[in-house]
């Protein structure tokens, strides 16, 4: 094993602890997670033990706070890459509480970008999202295609976030950093041990359906059915968040091969299939052969009618492609969420 770690923050959260397993089966790096919980909870960590059959070193600390972050880095010791996922992710719990989505995601991420400066820290990689695009007419996005009006803060914290990235990475020219713009990542670790476990109440689709299924929320609500799409409800690019989780790893490959020029990149992630949230209820209904109770009901702020990318840069680039198919990614969400009901029953 290599002496330098990979700092990955918002580790126990969902993305992060997928890319926690993929970091140890793949790269021979030490790998240290940096998250205040907000969203999350240390249990995580055993998951992946589970799982990995290797321990996993963590910092409890809010990367807001400077100094916090600052001491926590250095603890780390020689630093190899840092992958920035800690950040709010609610789009309508953005639209409700600004203030608290641009303090979180634009103060830790001034944050980590310092201690990876002060630390000399040679990779970064920024998750940023497909709502940086905003309402699009030209689908397939692109990587270049020009960004549309932020439709949420949360959308426009990771345009800003990409600005904050790149006016670092102009000025440290031994940074290396990486944006990935995820679109909707869904499904669950193949084991069935390590899945989406949100503190906070989910706003995203399949976590919804999850829960309504196994009675812990009465119903899914459809956001429109009044779209101009094939069915009238949104359409998404769902991706499994284990091919996210590899995508890093590329990715960190990518920026280790050789120096790169520019010393920014930015990928999209997603498998380039257009699903709608009602295709999406479907397909959970014939893996699990189960009637869904769901509602279509009004739009909801901050959504963008269809969004799903073009995959050719990413897969040119950093060799990467999705594998999962939409009923796998249903599949293992499902036997997640069983796994989360035997855990509750002890
Ligand atoms: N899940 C998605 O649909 C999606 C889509 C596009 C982009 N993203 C981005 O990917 C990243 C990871 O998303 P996720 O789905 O794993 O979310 P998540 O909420 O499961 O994980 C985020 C983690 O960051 C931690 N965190 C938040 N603020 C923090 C702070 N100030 N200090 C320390 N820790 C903090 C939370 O406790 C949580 O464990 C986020 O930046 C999110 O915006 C997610």
């Amino acid at each position: 094993m290599e002496d330098s770690t990979i700092i990955v923050t918002g580790g126990a959260g969902y993305i992060g602890s997928h890319t926690i397993i993929e970091l140890m089966e793949r790269t021979p790096f030490k790998v240290l997670s940096l998250d205040n919980h907000a969203n999350s909870s240390p249990r995580t960590y055993s998951r992946i033990e589970a799982i990995s059959g290797r321990r996993v070193r963590s910092i409890q600390v809010d990367l807001c706070d400077r100094e916090a972050t600052l001491r926590a880095v250095a603890e780390a010791g020689q630093v190899k890459g840092i992958i920035h996922f800690a950040a709010f992710k609610s789009v309508p719990e953005s639209v409700r509480e600004p203030g608290l989505y641009y303090r979180n995601n634009i103060v830790s991420l001034l944050n980590v970008l310092e201690a990876a400066g002060a630390y000399r820290v040679p990779h970064f990689i920024f998750s940023s999202s497909c709502s940086v695009y905003g309402n699009l007419a030209e689908l397939p996005v692109r990587e270049d295609s020009p960004l549309g009006q932020p439709e949420s803060p949360y959308a426009h914290t990771k345009q800003v976030g990409e600005r904050i990235v790149q006016a670092h990475a102009d000025v440290m020219p031994e940074l290396n950093a990486i944006s990935l713009r995820y679109f909707n990542p869904v499904g669950a670790h193949r084991s069935g041990l390590l899945g989406e476990d949100p503190i906070n109440p989910p706003t995203n689709l399949v976590p919804v359906i999850m829960r309504v299924a196994v009675g812990r929320m009465p119903e899914v609500v459809v956001h429109g059915g009044d779209y101009d799409t094939r069915d009238g409800s949104c359409i998404r690019d769902y991706v499994h968040v284990s091919d996210i989780a590899t995508a890093h790893v590329k990715a960190l490959e990518h920026s280790m091969r050789a120096p790169m020029a520019p010393n920014h990149a930015i990928f999209n992630l997603g498998t380039g299939q257009g699903v709608s949230v009602l295709e999406a209820i479907t397909a959970f209904e014939s893996v699990t052969q189960q009637r869904l109770n769901y509602r279509i009901g009004p739009r909801r702020a901050g959504d963008v009618a269809a969004i799903y990318t073009d995959t050719r840069r990413t897969e040119q680039a950093l060799g990467w492609k999705a594998e999962h198919s939409l009923n796998e990614m249903m599949a293992m969400a499902w036997a997640w969420e069983q796994h989360l009901l035997q855990e509750a029953k002890g």
